[in-house]
């Protein structure tokens, strides 16, 4: 199956993530994968928008995250949740957004061109994070609740929603 990738660079983010979001769900038509599900979206939102890294890190023990599918250059292997950015989303249960990383205490820096971050939990269908979904600009101030929003759409596939 030939997919393409769109180029959502330049479009409004409030007509970008609905066509995305329509985009991902018809790619993953028929797939109940959860390891297809982080590429085929790291795949999507990094080259749809142009970013810097797109990915996820998994939690794979009580108060680890691995780094799971992603696109861009060598991530970091494992951050303690807790720690920087995508700990700190992972043992809040919650969106973060982080509009200039130098001003973010504790940020961990695995690629200095990065200067905006948004990180964004990963439910299962009983609500058990599973993962973080990761995403960093060399621009300051890329990401906003539009993101957010879009984002937290996006990964609810994970629970179910969309899926199958
Ligand atoms: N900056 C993140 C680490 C992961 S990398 O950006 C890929 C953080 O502070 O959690």
């Amino acid at each position: 199956m030939a997919e393409s990738t769109l180029d959502l660079r330049h479009a409004p983010k409030d007509r970008a993530y609905p066509q995305l979001h329509a985009h991902l769900i018809g790619v993953l038509a028929g797939i109940d994968d959860d390891i297809a599900g982080m590429a085929t979206m790291s795949s999507l939102v990094h080259h749809a928008f142009g970013h810097l890294w797109t990915g996820f890190y998994r939690t794979v023990d009580a108060g680890l995250l691995r780094v799971g599918p992603y696109q861009g250059t060598v991530g970091c292997l494992e951050i303690a949740v807790g720690r920087g950015v995508c700990g700190a989303a992972a043992a809040e249960r919650r969106t973060i957004v982080v509009p200039d990383v130098e001003r973010y205490p504790g940020h961990i820096t695995c690629d200095p061109r990065s200067k905006s971050e948004i990180v964004v939990p990963v439910f299962d269908r009983g609500g058990s994070l599973i993962a973080v979904f990761d995403i960093d600009s060399t621009r300051r101030a890329a990401f906003d609740q539009q993101d957010a929003a879009g984002l937290e759409r996006m990964v609810r596939w994970f629970a179910g929603e969309g899926r199958g």
